[in-house]
C-alpha cells in the first residue's frame, strides 16, 4: 500500500505529529510538505495535517482538501494551541470534518501544540477578541508537543493502517 503523510506547518508543532505518524508506517511511504504536492493521485492512503488557524482548518489545506480529496482514503492529523478538553475545540474539528466531505474519512487526530512567541505576539495584535486571548495564553502552551502527545500520534498511525 502506498501511503502519504502531508502537512502544513508554520512553525513545526504538525510537522511533529507529521513525523511521529511517518515513523510508523511501513511499506510504500511519502512524507512531504502539502505545498509540495498538485493532487493526491497514486497514494491508497493519506495521511494529511494542518493547525487550526481561526477557530477552523488551515485556509491553504482547506483549498486543498475541498479541491482534491474526494473519494480518497483520509485520515486527518490536527494541532491547535487550545487544550483538547477546550469546549470549542470539537467545532473547529467539524470544520475540518466537511473541508473532506466526499472523501472516506478513516479517522482524526488531534493535540495541543506549543504557540509560538512570534505567532502569540502576532494573536496579541488581532482585532479578535478571541484570538487576542490564545495570544495571552501561551505560557500554557509551552512544552507542547510533549512525548505523551507524540505516542499518541503513533498510536493513531498504527490505529488507521491496520484498519486500512
Ligand atoms: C493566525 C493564527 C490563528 C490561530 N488560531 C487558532 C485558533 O483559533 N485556535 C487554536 O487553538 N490555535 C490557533 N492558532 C495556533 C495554532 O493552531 C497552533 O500553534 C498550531 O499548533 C501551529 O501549528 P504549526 O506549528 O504546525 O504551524 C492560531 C495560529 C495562527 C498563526
Amino acid at each position: 500500500m502506498r501511503t502519504l503523510v502531508a502537512y502544513v506547518s508554520q512553525t513545526g508543532n504538525t510537522k511533529k505529529v507529521a513525523d511521529a505518524i511517518y515513523s510508523e508506517l511501513t511499506g510504500e511511504k511519502t512524507l512531504c510538505e502539502l505545498s509540495e504536492l498538485d493532487d493526491l493521485e497514486g497514494y491508497e492512503l493519506c495521511f494529511i495535517g494542518f493547525p487550526i488557524i481561526a477557530f477552523g482548518p488551515n485556509p491553504d489545506a482547506k483549498a486543498f482538501l475541498e479541491a482534491h480529496c474526494s473519494d480518497k482514503r483520509i485520515a486527518l492529523f490536527i494541532t491547535h494551541a487550545a487544550p483538547e478538553d477546550q469546549d470549542d475545540v470539537p467545532e473547529w474539528l467539524n470544520k475540518c470534518r466537511a473541508a473532506v466531505e466526499g472523501a472516506e474519512l478513516v479517522g482524526m487526530f488531534d493535540c495541543q501544540g506549543e504557540l509560538s512567541e512570534t505567532i502569540a505576539g502576532f494573536l496579541l495584535k488581532s482585532d479578535n477578541p478571541m484570538l487576542r486571548s490564545f495570544g495571552e495564553r501561551r505560557g500554557a502552551t509551552l512544552g507542547q508537543l510533549d512525548e505523551s502527545r507524540l505516542e499518541r500520534a503513533r498510536a493513531f498511525a498504527r490505529e488507521i493502517t491496520e484498519k486500512a
